[in-house]
């Protein structure tokens, strides 16, 4: 077995104290500096040398859309909308709850918890966009191959449109914005400040795109809400784009990479793949109710119904990490322990447009759902 601890911080992947030890520490700044220092490249070979860039490219071209055409007039309802999704996704008061912090729960409970997750999963999705808008111009400026720079400025614009749209419901449809949760900003904060180009394609497009992939895609099926569905819809059609990007690019310069840099980049996405867990813990909607974080992580860590969730989520991370030759021994290692090597065998994002979650996890969540 390989030690990872040292990469993640404990020991042991389910050591609650040290998942809590991260905290937001600012929840009221309303801007956050990080220091870039990847070199800006210029090229002056502007032969079209990688034809499967410019195909996808000139897909972007024609794919664009405009925010202000979805329905934004449509009214939503956001209590009876928590009550569908608890409906559709089975964690919802029919469980059987007994010796759990939710034994004592009535309507009102699971409603204010309902709409507050939404508030909280929908805050993080829109400050995961702007992570991508940074890093995707930062892909722009770093990338030394011409298709990659043309590709990648598309890229920067269907991100200012997801931040834009996501933005756009949480003011006009929902009820509440939460701040970035510690553990996504220390992720996007390391992409961001890593000089190395690839890092920010690895980082952004390979692990927190594929499980934003998976995230909208869960939500999608899940959702009755039309605008909320069609947004989704639309979104997804280009994040399926953008990981196909990051896998394109990347696997032709990690062929040739030697063993000491590949490493370097095995230790990245165990550590990318712990704190994209520790982070769907929703400790701040916790908080916010007035409730103990620290009793309700301790179920949800421990409990089936949430760790089948988060497994879910790598659903389309783990088959394009081993596209990309890294699903190592080291990495096979973390993700048994995550309980995510299974997803090795699903298409990874060139050969899959991603717009559903394949009817086989979605099963594994109904019955996980049913057993909590
Ligand atoms: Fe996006
Ligand atoms: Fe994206």
């Amino acid at each position: 077995m390989t030690d990872h601890s040292e990469l993640i911080g404990r020991a042991d992947v389910n050591d609650l104290e040290a998942i809590l030890a991260i905290t937001n520490t600012d929840v009221d700044e309303v801007a956050h500096t990080v220091r870039a220092e990847a070199d800006a490249m210029f090229t002056w070979d502007y032969e079209r040398s990688r034809p499967a860039l410019g195909k996808l490219y000139e897909k972007a071209k024609t794919s664009q859309w405009n925010a202000n055409d979805l329905p934004w007039d449509i009214e939503v309802d956001q209590e009876k909308v928590a009550e569908e999704n608890q409906n559709q996704n089975g964690f919802n008061r029919q469980g059987d709850y007994a010796d759990t912090p939710f034994e004592k729960w009535g309507d009102k409970e699971w409603i204010r918890f309902g709409v507050e997750s939404q508030n909280w999963t929908l805050s993080q999705f829109m400050h995961g966009e702007q992570g991508a808008l940074i890093c995707t111009a930062q892909i722009v400026e770093t990338v030394p191959w011409v298709d990659a720079k043309y590709y990648a400025a598309t890229q920067v614009m269907d991100e200012a449109r997801h931040v834009e749209v996501f933005a756009r419901y949480l003011d006009t449809k929902l009820s509440g914005h939460y701040p970035i949760n510690a553990h996504l900003e220390m992720l996007l904060d390391d992409i961001i400040a890593d000089s190395r180009w690839d890092m920010t394609y690895l980082g952004m497009q390979v692990m927190v795109e594929g499980l934003a992939l998976a995230a909208f895609g869960f939500m999608h099926q899940m959702t009755e809400e039309p605008l909320l569905k069609q947004l989704l819809r639309y979104v997804m059609s280009d994040e399926a784009r953008h990981v196909a990007f990051g896998v394109l690019s990347l696997e032709e310069i990690y062929r040739d990479m030697t063993a000491a840099e590949l490493r370097e980049r095995e230790d990245f996405v165990i550590e990318a793949a712990h704190l994209m867990r520790d982070r769907l813990l929703m400790r701040e909607v916790w908080e916010r109710l007035g409730y103990d974080a620290d009793v309700w992580i301790k179920w949800a860590i421990e409990t089936p119904f949430m760790q089948g969730f988060r497994q879910l989520l790598f659903a389309k991370i783990v088959p394009n990490l081993k596209r990309l030759g890294l699903l190592t021994p080291r990495v096979r290692a973390a993700f048994a322990e995550m309980g995510v090597l299974h997803f090795e065998d699903n298409p990874d994002s060139t050969l899959d447009e991603g717009l559903t979650v394949p009817p086989a996890l979605l099963a594994m969540f109904g019955n996980l759902a049913v057993s909590t």
